[in-house]
């Protein structure tokens, strides 16, 4: 997590740190800071200076006077707390004992304490309970050193120092350095934590994602595992792990989908809920253009040796991706007969079961960041090769937003969801992608094996075909609804989510969207299992909400809501109107489609409720407490 912006170039750097990281909130906003080296006109002494403000980044706005001068060099960062709590003192940039030398860092240093206590037992004073706070105070020493050894200031003494303090560190980490004594100098460095330098006109930027360069260049050089890039105002020069000298060509970062804006909505949730039925529009046009072979029936970027032979399929990710796993689970093994299990990627790496063979990994993630998912892939990857066999050799496949993303360089093959750039922390835009893009796999995989007959599969694409204008439909109508009903929900503490078969996944993002935004208290269950104990939760003040859609659990579903209104609950049904849905309190309808297509239509009342019950409580919607978009740490 937390977001870090440096620049280096011609230019005031302070209103340009500020809107690279307003850009990077997302990814972090317990507190905020920068740091800026600036050159005396008439002494032609450099000072170093740093500001740091606990909360979000308009309260480090309100220190920073960007009508002041504070020069062409400097660091941003915007904080994710994990080591100390969210205080000043914990906000980065950190400093060396003597103040000259600036850090920010995204990511864990793993070895910090030990570090730490040697440092102690040098006489080295810390002032915060970071783990970032040794690479200052580790740079400084190594400075010393290097002096000793005949090196005089200046960036390549910099840029030396940093390489040799990133062989001491462990951890996933990326730090961008600066030094009052190398005002020409900006040294950054990457360890499985994204960080891109930005090419601009005069100047040469770094960040931990491509929004916070778009305002300033478009053309960009994603840095790899490794590296160490010391910036200058006349160029950079990138080494690897191993200090060689690295050639790379930047590539261009092309279309809007980088740019971050609100248009007219209030948050940007809202924003990006309205912005689905494009996005499954987009999915429909680039996968399932009409006219394709029966035997492959999908436009998808792999050739025939990617499905072939594949036994099973287990899928890692976490939080909404895992959810969308789950439906994708059901897809492969329901429509496409593969047996498939879902995994939680911070589990699986500790615990993953015993390898069988032909399997196909796919790791979920939008950010393509998710430390969990990436780790328990690498995971994978590794046991797999050090087995030999090649019925058991590692086959992976990574599902994201980020085309660009870590997910990218570490797994060969990419299924790019194509939703478009998201800002708020409550993923919804790119949980439906990626339902879209199980929905691909399935269809292709069933093709290819001859478990559907076709008309089942051209019923599918068919139905697919039409989700783009169900949704056009469902989110303005129930965006009206759900601000109508969310008034009910202004003092409730607990909910129930219930949901079977297919729309069990949607239940438990149902009820993970509710507690990540407006921190009411929520399950989701399988309904039929709410009789095996939850139903003690279940008084007048409890509200269920019960998706029920035609299909082989449809009457089932309904049952389990009759035990709940049994109870007094106040029985809210996502389900379409007429059939026998008389039963709930209010209704949520739906059209009455397919079951099979039915989770890319259920989950839209779910956001939307969520969504205004937040807002009805006045709370931050797109930056809710704790939280944070992409989760580097792990
Ligand atoms: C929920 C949410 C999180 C993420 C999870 C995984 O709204 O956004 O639960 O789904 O942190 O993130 P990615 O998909 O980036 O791996």
């Amino acid at each position: 997590m937390c977001g870090i912006v440096a620049v280096i170039g011609s230019r005031e750097a302070a209103p340009l740190l500020l809107e690279g990281l307003r850009q990077l909130e997302y990814r972090g906003y317990d507190s905020a800071g920068l740091a800026t080296v600036r050159v005396l006109e008439d002494s032609g002494e450099a000072v170093l200076s740093c500001k740091r403000a606990k909360g979000k980044l308009k309260n480090l706005s309100e220190l920073v006077d960007t009508h002041g001068s504070f020069g062409h060099l400097g660091i941003g960062h915007t904080r994710w707390a994990t080591h100390g709590k969210p205080e000043e003192c914990n906000a980065h940039p950190h400093r060396d004992s003597s103040g000259k030398i600036a850090v920010v860092q995204n990511g864990i240093i793993e070895n910090h304490r030990s570090l730490r206590e040697s440092l102690e037992l040098e006489g080295i004073h810390f002032s915060s309970e970071t783990d970032t706070e040794v690479i200052p105070h580790l740079i400084s020493r190594e400075l010393l050193r290097l002096e000793i050894s005949g090196c005089k200031p200046g960036s390549s003494t910099l840029l030396k120092a940093v390489q040799n303090v990133s062989q001491q560190l462990k951890g996933a980490y990326a730090i961008a350095v600066i030094w009052e004594l190398a005002p020409d100098a900006l040294v950054v460095a990457r360890k499985q934590a994204p960080l891109v330098i930005g090419f601009g006109e005069g100047e040469f930027l770094c960040a931990s994602d491509t929004p916070a360069l778009v305002g300033f260049t478009r053309t960009i050089l994603p840095m790899e595992d490794g590296e160490v890039a010391l910036l200058t105002p006349l160029g950079i020069e990138l080494y690897d792990e191993r200090g060689y000298r690295q050639q790379r060509s930047p590539s261009l970062l092309s279309g809007a989908e980088h740019v971050v804006d609100k248009r007219h909505f209030r948050h940007f949730m809202l924003k990006e809920i309205h912005e689905q039925p494009e996005t499954a529009e987009l999915w429909v046009a680039r996968h399932l253009p009409e006219g394709l072979p029966a035997e492959s029936p999908v436009a998808l970027p792999f050739d025939e040796s990617f499905y072939a032979g594949v036994e099973q399929i287990q899928i890692l990710a976490c939080g909404t991706s895992r959810h969308a796993a789950m439906v994708g689970a059901y897809l492969l093994e329901q429509f496409a007969g593969i047996p498939t299990s879902v995994f939680y990627a911070s589990e699986f790496r500790y615990s993953a079961p015993p390898l069988a063979p032909n399997t196909l990994t796919i790791g979920v993630t939008q950010s393509g960041e998710t430390a969990d998912t990436l780790a328990a892939l690498a995971m994978e990857a590794n046991r797999r090769e050090a087995h030999g066999d090649p019925a058991f050799a590692s086959r992976q496949l990574g599902v994201t937003n980020r085309p660009e993303s870590s997910l990218s360089r570490q797994v060969s093959n990419i299924l790019d969801i194509g939703a478009g750039i998201e800002v708020g922390v409550a993923a919804t835009k790119t949980f439906l992608g990626q339902l879209l893009a199980f929905y691909g796999l399935a269809l292709a995989f069933a093709a290819r094996r001859n478990s559907r007959s076709s008309s089942e599969i051209l019923k599918l694409l068919k139905e697919l075909r039409s989700v783009p204008n169900h949704l056009r439909i469902l989110v303005q109508k129930h965006d009206q609804l759900s601000e109508a009903l969310a008034h009910r929900f202004a003092d409730t503490q607990d909910v129930i989510f219930l949901g079977r078969g297919i729309n069990y996944p949607i239940a438990l993002e149902g009820a993970l969207k509710l507690k990540e935004i407006s921190y009411i208290h929520a399950e989701g269950y399988p309904a039929g299992e709410m009789k095996h104990g939850p139903i003690a939760l279940i008084d007048s003040r409890v509200p269920v909400i019960s998706i029920a859609m035609p299909g082989v659990v449809f009457e089932k579903v309904l049952s389990n809501a009759q035990e709940a209104k049994a109870r007094d609950a106040q029985l809210i049904g996502v389900a379409p109107e007429g059939l026998e849905t008389e039963i709930f309190d209010a209704l949520m309808p739906l059209p009455e489609v397919s079951e099979w297509i039915s989770p890319l239509l259920s989950v839209v009342p779910m956001q939307l409720l969520s969504y205004h019950i937040a807002a009805h409580r006045g709370l931050d919607i797109d930056q809710p407490r704790n939280l944070a978009k992409s989760v580097t740490v792990e």
